[in-house]
C-alpha cells in the first residue's frame, strides 16, 4: 500500500510517499526557517501563507520522485491513500495541509487518513532498519512535546510521563534567544555547545514525583539567571539585552552547560524506564532527537542497542505521517474528506 503523506503543522511544508509503512519512496521538505529567522521564531500568519505557496509544488515533486519510471499522467494511479497531519500544531498551518488533502482525496478518489503529528514522529523509526520490535519505549522530544511512551503495539500504548511545563525543544529555543543564537535554537545550541565547557555552570535537574515526568522551565530560568550574573546584572535585567554583552566564551560555556543538563535529564529518565519496563526496542523521536549529544550519550548509557533515524526524518517531515497512516489503515476506517477537522491541541 503506497500512501502520500502531507505535513504542514508548523514551519515545514512536506510531502512524501511511503510503501507499507516502512519503505521510503520519496521525501520532500521545504523549510521556512529562513523566513522566520529574522523574527526569532515562527510567525503563524506568515507560516500559513508560505504553506499555501509551497504545498502544491511539494506534493507534485513527492509524487513524481516516488514513481520516476511511470508516465507522468499515471503517477497518481499508484497512490492508494492520502494521509495528513490533523494536529497538534498551528491552526492556520494545519488548515492548509488538511484542506489540500481533503480536496485531493475527493478529486483523485483516494481514502483519507487524519494523523497525529506527535505519534507520527515515532514512526520515523519504522523507516530505518532494523524495524522496531514491541514493546517499544519511545522518548518523544520536540518543540511542543517531551514524553516517554511505552508501546505494546501500534495503537496500544501508555504515557509514562510528560513535561509539566516547557517542552525541551522550547527550552532550547528560549535559551538560544537569550544567548543571541539564530532560530531554531536547538541546532544552534548543539553546535555552539561543542566549543564550550559543559561543567562551567551547574544547572538543575528537576526531581519530580513521577520519575518519568519532565520539567524544563526551571532549567530555562536557571540558564537565564546565570547569563544575567555573567554580565553583572540582577534578575530584573531584560533577557533580550543580555546577548550583546556576553563574550564568545561565556556564550559557549552556557550553551554547553545547558545542553549537558537537558541531555542528562533525558538520558537518565529513558535509562530508568528501560530498566523498569524492559522494552525490546528503544527509539527517540521529534526534532530534539537530532541532537548529537543526546544521541551519543543515550547510546552509551542504554543497556540495549539503539538505532537512530537520520536527522531529516527526526525533524518535521511527511514520511513519518505516511508511515503511521499505513498502520492506522490496518485497523481504522478512513476519515470523511468532507468533514476531516484539524485539532491544534490534539493530545497523545
Ligand atoms: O519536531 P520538530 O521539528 O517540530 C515540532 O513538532 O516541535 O521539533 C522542533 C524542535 C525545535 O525546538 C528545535 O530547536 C529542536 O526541535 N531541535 C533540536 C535540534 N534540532 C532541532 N534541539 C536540540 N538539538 C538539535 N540538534
Ligand atoms: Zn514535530
Amino acid at each position: 500500500m503506497k500512501i502520500l503523506g502531507i505535513e504542514t503543522s508548523c514551519d515545514e511544508t512536506a510531502a512524501a510517499v511511503v510503501e507499507d509503512g516502512t519503505k521510503l519512496l520519496s521525501n520532500v521538505v521545504v523549510s521556512q526557517i529562513d523566513i522566520h529567522k529574522e523574527f526569532g521564531g515562527v510567525v503563524p500568519e506568515i507560516a500559513a501563507r508560505s504553506h499555501i505557496e509551497a504545498i502544491l509544488p511539494v506534493i507534485d515533486k513527492a509524487v513524481n520522485d516516488a514513481f520516476p519510471r511511470t508516465v507522468r499522467g499515471k503517477r497518481w494511479d499508484q497512490i492508494d491513500a492520502i494521509a495528513v497531519t490533523k494536529g497538534p500544531g498551528l491552526l492556520g498551518s494545519l488548515l492548509i495541509g488538511t484542506l489540500t488533502a481533503r480536496a485531493l482525496a475527493l478529486i483523485k478518489g483516494k481514502p483519507l487518513y487524519g494523523i497525529h503529528h506527535v505519534l507520527g514522529h515515532v514512526y520515523a523509526n519504522w523507516l530505518i532498519r532494523p524495524l522496531p520490535k514491541f514493546p517499544v519505549l519511545a522518548l518523544i522530544v520536540s518543540g511542543g512535546h517531551s514524553q516517554l511512551v511505552l508501546m505494546n503495539n501500534h495503537f496500544d500504548y501508555k504515557l509514562l510521563g510528560q513535561t509539566r511545563d516547557d517542552a525541551v525543544g522550547e527550552a532550547y529555543d528560549k535559551v538560544a534567544k537569550v544567548l543571541g543564537l539564530p532560530y531554531p535554537g536547538g541546532p544552534s545550541i548543539d553546535k555552539l555547545a561543542a566549543e564550550g565547557n559543559p561543567k562551567a555552570h551547574n544547572l538543575p535537574d528537576a526531581k519530580l514525583e513521577n520519575p518519568y515526568d519532565f520539567s524544563f522551565s526551571g532549567l530555562k530560568t536557571a540558564a537565564l539567571r546565570v547569563a544575567q550574573k555573567e554580565i553583572g546584572e540582577d534578575y530584573t535585567f531584560p533577557s533580550y539585552q543580555i546577548a550583546e554583552r556576553l563574550n564568545d566564551k561565556q556564550r559557549a560555556d552556557l550553551a554547553a552547560s545547558f545542553q549537558r543538563a537537558a541531555v542528562t535529564t533525558m538520558v537518565r529518565k529513558t535509562v530508568l524506564a528501560c530498566k523498569e519496563f524492559q522494552p525490546a526496542t528503544v527509539v527517540i523521536a521529534g526534532g530534539v532527537a537530532a541532537n548529537r549529544a543526546l544521541r551519543t550519550e543515550l547510546k552509551e548509557a542504554l543497556p540495549v542497542s539503539i538505532e537512530y533515524a537520520p536527522m531529516e526524518l527526526c525533524t518535521d517531515n511527511a514520511a513519518m505521517i505516511a508511515s503511521l497512516a499505513y498502520f492506522h489503515a490496518q485497523v481504522k476506517q478512513p476519515d470523511d474528506p468532507m468533514t476531516l477537522e484539524t485539532n491544534p491541541s490534539l493530545a497523545v
